[in-house]
C-alpha cells in the first residue's frame, strides 16, 4: 500500500472514495446537498464510527464521498485523528475499495498517516489463503492548499507506524517460529535496513560475562538465549545523555517448573512484547534521527520446564554479583531484566527505560487501560509521562515506597525473586528491578495489561498493540 500526500482540491481527486470528517453538529453541508438531507433525516449525526456514503457525488471526480463520524466538537486532538482515520480506513478496506483520499488538517498529517498504516495491519500472516483478499492499494492524505513542508510530518507518521507494526508482527509470532535466535535474526535484518548497529551476544558470551540470572531462566529450554543490542549514534550526540531501552524478550513463557495452567497459555507468545516495543522504537528512531545516543537491549530467552530447568529454591548469581533465590520460576522476566539493566549501565547508559509484560497483577490494579509506570527518578518519569501524553499512550505512575521492598525477604540469598504474598505484585516486581537499577535514573513500564488487545477496536485489529513504541520514540525525539 502506498501512502502519499496530496494538496489538490477535494473535488479533483480521482479515487474510489474521498473521506471527510463529519463532526457532530457541524456536518460539512457545503460539500454536497445530500449532507444536509442526511442530517435532517437522522441518518448521519457525526457520532464516532458512524459512516454515510454518497455515491457518484455531483461535482466530484471521486466515485464516493464518505462522511466519517468524528464525534462532538469541530476539531480533533491528534490522538482522535489517528483513531478516526484508522476506523474509516478499516471499514472502507472491508468494502473492498482500492484507492482512498482522506482529508486531514495540516497539523494531523502524521496522525492520519499513522492511523491508516496501523489500521491496515492484520494478525493473519500465516493463513495460506487470506480470509479476506481485500487490500487497499493507494491512500492519499489530502491537505487542500498544503505544501511540501508537510513531507516531514508524513515521514514521521509512517516511521512511527512502521515501528509499531514491526513490534506487533514480532509479538504475534508463535513461540515455535520466533525463538530467541530468530528474534535476533529479524532484528539484524531490521537494523541493516535502517542503518543501525546490531550486536548479538550468544550463550557462550553471556556465560563468559556472567549473566547468571538470565542463564538460569534459559537453561530449561533447548533454545539458546541471546542478548540483542541495537545502537543508534547520531553524528553529533547530545553530551551527558545515553538512553538505554531494555525490553523483556521471553519468546514463550510456560512458567518453567512453576508451570502455568494450560488455559490461555498460548497467549504467552507475546511475553516478548516489551522487547518488541524497544526494537520497533529503534526502527523509528533510525528513521527520525533524534539528537541523543540510544541503545536498545533485549534479553531473549524461552522459559521452559526441560530436564535441566532451574528449580524453585535455586540460587543464581546475577551479572552485578548480587545473588537471587528463585522461589518461583514463573517470575522469570525480572531475572533476565536485571542482567540486561546491569549490562546497559556498563555500556554507559545514563538513563534507562524498561518495558515488560511483567506481572498479571498490573491488570488487577489498572485493568486493560493504562500501563503501570514505576521509577527511582521523578524527572525521568515526568519526561516519560509527558511523551506518553503527547502520543496518547495511557499510563499511570505507581508507588515505590520502601515498605514494598521489605516484602522481598530471602533467608539464603540477597533477594528472592518473588514476595511472600500476592498483594502488590507489580510493585514488588518493580522494587526487585530497582535493586539493580540502583542510582541510575530508571523508569519501568509494566505493559502486561495493554500489550494485547482482546477485543479488536474499530481502528485496530485484535492482537498485539505495539504499546510503548510511540512513547519511547517521542521521549527520544523530544529530548533536549
Ligand atoms: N509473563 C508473565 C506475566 C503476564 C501474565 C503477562 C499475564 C501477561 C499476561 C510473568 O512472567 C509471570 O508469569 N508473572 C507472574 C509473577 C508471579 C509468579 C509472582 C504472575 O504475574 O503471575
Ligand atoms: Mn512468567
Ligand atoms: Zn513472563
Amino acid at each position: 500500500m502506498k501512502i502519499e500526500l496530496s494538496f489538490s482540491a477535494p473535488t479533483d481527486l480521482e479515487v474510489d472514495a474521498l473521506v471527510v470528517p463529519a463532526f457532530e453538529g457541524a456536518l460539512p453541508k457545503s460539500l454536497h446537498p445530500w449532507v444536509g438531507e442526511l442530517e435532517r433525516s437522522g441518518e448521519m449525526r457525526g457520532k464516532a464510527q458512524e459512516m454515510a456514503i454518497i455515491p457518484e457525488p455531483a461535482g466530484f471526480r471521486a466515485k464516493r464521498l464518505v462522511l466519517a463520524g468524528a464525534g462532538p466538537g469541530a476539531k480533533f486532538a491528534a490522538a482522535e485523528a489517528r483513531q478516526w482515520a484508522g476506523a474509516a480506513f478499516r471499514s472502507l478496506k472491508a468494502k473492498g475499495l482500492k484507492s482512498l483520499a482522506i482529508q486531514a488538517e495540516a497539523g494531523h498529517v502524521s496522525a492520519v498517516a499513522e492511523g491508516v498504516m496501523l489500521g491496515d495491519w492484520e494478525p493473519d500472516g500465516h493463513k495460506s489463503r487470506k480470509e479476506d483478499p481485500r487490500a487497499v492499494d493507494q491512500v492519499a492524505v489530502v491537505v487542500p492548499g498544503g505544501d511540501p513542508s508537510l513531507d516531514g510530518a508524513l515521514r514521521r507518521g509512517l516511521a512511527l507506524a512502521a515501528g509499531q507494526n514491526f513490534a506487533r508482527s514480532l509479538a504475534n509470532e508463535p513461540g515455535n517460529l520466533l525463538p530467541p535466535r530468530e528474534l535476533a535474526a529479524r532484528t539484524q535484518r531490521m537494523a541493516a535496513a535502517e542503518g543501525l548497529d546490531c550486536e548479538i551476544l550468544d550463550e557462550a558470551k553471556l556465560r563468559e560475562l556472567g549473566f547468571g540470572a538470565l542463564l538460569g531462566v534459559a537453561q530449561g529450554s533447548c533454545q539458546p538465549p541471546v542478548l540483542i543490542v541495537v545502537r543508534y549514534v547520531p553524528p553529533d550526540p547530545l553530551p551527558d545523555v545515553h538512553l538505554g531501552l531494555v525490553g523483556k524478550g521471553v519468546t514463550f513463557d510456560t512458567g518453567g517448573i512453576s508451570i502455568k495452567p494450560s488455559d490461555g497459555m498460548e497467549k504467552m507468545k507475546y511475553d516478548m512484547s516489551g522487547g518488541a516495543a524497544m526494537l520497533g522504537a529503534m526502527l523509528a528512531i533510525g528513521r527520525l534521527k533524534p539528537a541523543l545516543r540510544v541503545t536498545a537491549l533485549v534479553p531473549a530467552v524461552e522459559n521452559m520446564p526441560g530436564g535441566n530447568a532451574q528449580r524453585p529454591g535455586d540460587i543464581v548469581t546475577s551479572l552485578a554479583g548480587k545473588t537471587v533465590e528463585v522461589l518461583n520460576t514463573d517470575a522469570e522476566g525480572r531475572l533476565i531484566l536485571i542482567d540486561a539493566i546491569t549490562y546497559a549501565k556498563r555500556l554507559g547508559c545514563t538513563h534507562l527505560v524498561d518495558a515488560a509484560t511483567l506481572t498479571g497483577a498490573i491488570g488487577v490494579a489498572l485493568g486493560p487501560v493504562r500501563a503501570g509506570a514505576f521509577t527511582n527518578d521523578q524527572p525521568l518519569m515526568d519526561r516519560v509521562l509527558e511523551a506518553a501524553r503527547v502520543q496518547g499512550e495511557k499510563m499511570w505512575q505507581m508507588p515505590m515506597d520502601d515498605e514494598y521492598k521489605e516484602m522481598l525477604q530471602s533467608a539464603s540469598a540477597d533477594l528472592p525473586n518473588i514476595s511472600g504474598g500476592r498483594l502488590g505484585g507489580s510493585i514488588t516486581a518493580a522494587k526487585f528491578l530497582e535493586a539493580w537499577a540502583e542510582t541510575t535514573p530508571w523508569v519501568h513500564l509494566d505493559i502486561a495489561n495493554v500489550a494485547w488487545i482482546d477485543d479488536g477496536k474499530p481502528w485496530l485489529a485484535k492482537g498485539p498493540s505495539g504499546y510503548g513504541v510511540r512513547t519511547l520514540v517521542e521521549l527520544a525525539c523530544s529530548w533536549k
